[in-house]
């Protein structure tokens, strides 16, 4: 390869950079120090795992690349800077036999485009909202001739001979009932919310004590929240109902309530767009556990209603969280690795309600 004297890598917008025999940065250009938040002059030299906060993945796609002797693509990986900020891109790895500048391997960064990412989440919401569609239609088949079903085994418990026969009645209703309590936890929360101002900390520390309760008060949650956030419109039941589903799930995944570590953040995050809408002014609540994470095979679907990883489960505890912060105008995300997963709560701060305090 000849240098760069055109000076091409200058002006691209994807980062490239080209690393040593021992993985050291030799090269970077300008996007990739915009793109990283580092500048060449401090990162020339370093390891390329000191590129970044969390560097497993990139390491990762450079050893393989390494190994296969191939070019290598990995898409959508989840960067995080020292800065604390994520990067959403693709990355390429390309190795370098024989470099006349003794180059072993070049790098290509690609940010995933902002619009992409809204366009990829925008079919996934859609691919959830048709499930859930079918799911409560199904639910409702249920549930009406369950009903004559109940009536049912009561008349007919009324009109028993032998008070022996009497238990197969209980078991139809009690089984009746069960049946019932799970189609209407399938049909969700089925009242719009009713918005008031309310301080999302209040909801934050209500749901704080009712999960220190649930855990017998063995368990640690640790909190870092933004005084200065104002009030927003918000139903306070279905809040905390959300709040409390994905709290509650980072306690079931850890082994005891003591090694769960929770954490409860806020920050108000400005310009911010959710689906088509972009605002002002959007709430950021950050839930993060320090539990075994959510199984890879389980991640692109934990949304999705009766989707469960534990024995137990009915699977629907994210699905209505889900629901009810789309309800309120909001996003809902997810990231997970082992030690360490955050559910991101996004609500709008719509001033008109926020301001009537
Ligand atoms: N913080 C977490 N850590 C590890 N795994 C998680 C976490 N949150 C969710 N999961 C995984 O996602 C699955 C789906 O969660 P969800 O709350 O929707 O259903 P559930 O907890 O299985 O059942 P339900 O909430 O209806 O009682 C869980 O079964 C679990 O495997
Ligand atoms: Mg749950």
């Amino acid at each position: 390869m000849q240098t760069d004297e055109s000076g091409i890598l200058e002006h691209i917008s994807t980062g490239v950079i080209a690393l040593g025999p021992e993985l050291q940065v030799c090269v970077m250009n300008p996007a990739a120090e915009v793109l990283l938040e580092v500048s060449a002059a401090r990162v020339i030299g370093n390891h390329a795992s000191q590129l970044l906060l969390r560097s497993q993945e990139l390491m990762q796609t450079l050893d393989q690349a390494r190994r296969a002797h191939a070019s290598l693509a990995r898409r959508s990986v989840q960067l995080l800077l020292y800065s604390g900020q994520e990067l959403q891109a693709d990355l390429i790895a390309t190795p370098l036999v024989d470099h006349p500048a003794g180059y072993s391997m070049l790098l290509e960064i690609l940010p995933i485009d902002r619009m992409l990412r809204m366009s990829r989440d925008e079919n996934l919401l859609q691919a959830q909202e048709t499930t859930r569609a079918v799911i409560r239609g199904l639910a409702h088949e249920i549930k009406n001739p369950l009903g004559g079903v109940r009536g049912a085994a009561q008349l007919l418990a009324r009109e028993l001979p032998d008070e022996t026969l009497a238990e197969y009645t209980r078991i139809i209703i009690r089984e009746a009932d069960r049946l019932r309590d799970l189609v209407d936890r399938l049909l969700g929360p089925n009242q719009r919310p009713k918005l008031q101002a309310l301080n999302i900390h209040e909801v934050l520390e209500h749901v704080r004590n009712l999960i220190e309760a649930e855990a017998d008060n063995r368990i640690t949650v640790g909190r870092d929240y933004d005084p200065s956030l104002p009030l927003l419109p918000g139903d306070r039941t279905q809040l905390i109902q959300a709040v409390l589903n994905i709290m509650r799930n980072a306690l079931q995944a850890a082994e005891t309530p003591e090694d769960c570590k929770l954490v409860l953040r806020t920050r108000s995050q400005r310009q911010f767009t959710i689906g088509t809408t972009r605002h002002r002014l959007v709430c950021r609540v950050d839930i993060v556990d320090n539990g075994p994470g959510i199984p890879d095979d389980l991640q692109q679907a934990i949304f999705v209603p009766m989707v469960t990883g534990r024995p137990d489960g009915t699977g629907l505890g994210l699905s209505i969280a889900q629901a009810i912060i789309n309800r309120h105008g909001g996003m809902l995300e997810c990231a997970s690795e082992p030690g360490n997963t955050r559910f991101t709560i996004y609500l709008p701060m719509e001033s008109d309600h926020a301001e009537t305090r």
